[in-house]
This record gives C-alpha cells, sequence and structure tokens, in this order.
C-alpha cells in the first residue's frame, strides 16, 4: 500500500465526538498516522506479521492503519468507553477482523500484560498536561514492558532530554525518528483559533538494543 493510499484511507476513520480534555483526547491527524505508520512498517519492519499494541487508542487510527499494512494482529487499549465504541465501528466499516479491545486504564495493567505480551507498542499517549503529570512516562514504561521488539511513541518536544535520560536510568536506546508538526483543528472551548499547531517528536526504542 502506498503511503497517499494509507493516509486516505485514514481520512476515513472517525474520531473523538465529544473529547474529553482530562483524557488528552486529541486524535493523531491522518497524514501524521500514515507518516509513522509508513516508516515503522517500511523502514523498521515492525507491522507486517507483528502483534502490534495501541496504547490509548481512542478512535483506533493507529490500530486501524496498522492493520491495513498488515499487522498479524492489534490490540487496542483505552480507559474510555465511548473512544472504544467509536473506534469498533471503524473497525467494522474497514472490515478489519484482526483488531481487539481492551477498556482499562494503562495505570493499572495486570501484570500478566506486562510481560512481553506483544512485538510491537505504538502509541500517541498524552502529553501529561492536564493534571495528569507523568502520564506520558507511565504511559513508556508500560510500553516497554509490553514489547518483545520496539516501542514508537510520540512525545512533547520539550520533553526530549528528560525521556533521554529516562531512557539511560531503565537501560535503553531511544532515537528520536522525526520531529512532526501537529496541527489540530478546534476541539476544545478554549481553542480560539481554527486550528492550533505545535511539534511533536516521533521516538523509537528497539529492545533488542537494550544497553
Ligand atoms: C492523544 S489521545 C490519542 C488517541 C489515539 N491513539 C489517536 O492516535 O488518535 C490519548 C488517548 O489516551 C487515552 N487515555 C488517557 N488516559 C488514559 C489512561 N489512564 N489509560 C488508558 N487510556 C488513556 C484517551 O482516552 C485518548 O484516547
Amino acid at each position: 500500500m502506498k503511503l497517499k493510499e494509507l493516509e486516505s484511507c485514514l481520512q476515513q476513520v472517525d474520531t473523538f465526538e465529544n473529547p474529553k480534555l482530562l483524557l488528552e483526547q486529541y486524535p493523531t491527524r491522518p497524514h501524521i498516522a500514515a507518516c509513522m505508520l509508513y516508516t515503522i512498517h517500511n523502514t523498521f519492519g515492525d507491522i507486517e506479521d507483528k502483534v502490534v499494541a495501541d496504547l490509548g487508542c481512542g478512535c483506533g487510527v493507529l490500530s486501524i492503519g496498522a492493520a491495513m499494512l498488515g499487522a498479524g494482529f492489534c490490540l487496542g487499549f483505552d480507559v474510555d468507553e465511548d473512544a472504544l465504541e467509536i473506534f469498533r465501528t471503524n473497525a467494522d466499516e474497514f472490515e478489519l477482523p484482526n483488531i481487539d479491545l481492551v477498556q482499562c486504564d494503562i495505570c493499572s495493567l495486570p501484570a500478566q500484560c506486562l510481560v512481553k505480551a506483544v512485538d510491537t507498542v505504538i502509541m500517541n499517549p498524552p502529553f501529561g498536561t492536564k493534571h495528569n503529570k507523568g502520564m506520558d512516562m507511565t504511559f513508556l514504561k508500560t510500553a516497554l514492558q509490553m514489547a518483545r521488539t520496539s516501542v514508537y511513541s510520540l512525545h512533547k518536544t520539550s520533553t526530549r532530554e528528560h525521556i533521554q535520560k529516562k531512557a539511560a536510568d531503565w537501560n535503553v536506546k531511544m532515537e528520536v525518528v522525526a520531529e512532526l508538526r501537529y496541527d489540530l483543528p478546534a476541539s476544545y472551548k478554549f481553542h480560539k483559533k481554527k486550528s492550533v499547531s505545535s511539534y511533536a517528536l516521533f521516538f523509537v526504542i528497539k529492545l533488542y538494543s537494550r544497553l
């Protein structure tokens, strides 16, 4: 599948109807999702035939794209049942049978989920900016416990040094794959402009390269 084709399919994915600010429900835009997934697939070979987990999956754009690129199985995890309901409808509309969803709080996953249960984790986690400080790092730590091979994640550019330090503490090596411009259409009342842009870093941690 070509990048443009993937992006145009992901434009059909429905997103949050009533986004919940405290859960940082910002959807990954189709262009960013397609570029991330295409790179994970073509450059790193971490999607095709792999078991892929999507932490904080929301309405499913990353899982759905991974399934389209030939993931063996995709597992979406999110705390919000409204988002998961939209995800289910999206997966049905695309006729993707190899996806399953788990409603849970990532901060309190049962131990059996945390023992290298999947090959690859992909995620656009909450950035920890809405009275949930540290949530980005909780997601990252959980992802590292779950993944056998690789973790791909989006983070606020300003957290680069902090994440690098944490990665060293956790004995893993992380690399910045790209810095992405993140355009969000106004989705909350406090957004005064039609769209808001900021930047996010797209990280990879390959677990075979534990220091
Ligand atoms: C930035 S959104 C990303 C949504 C989706 N992955 C995407 O790329 O469009 C973050 C997601 O994390 C979920 N979330 C926030 N806190 C959570 C928690 N403690 N446990 C599980 N999911 C959580 C939100 O409901 C939301 O769907």
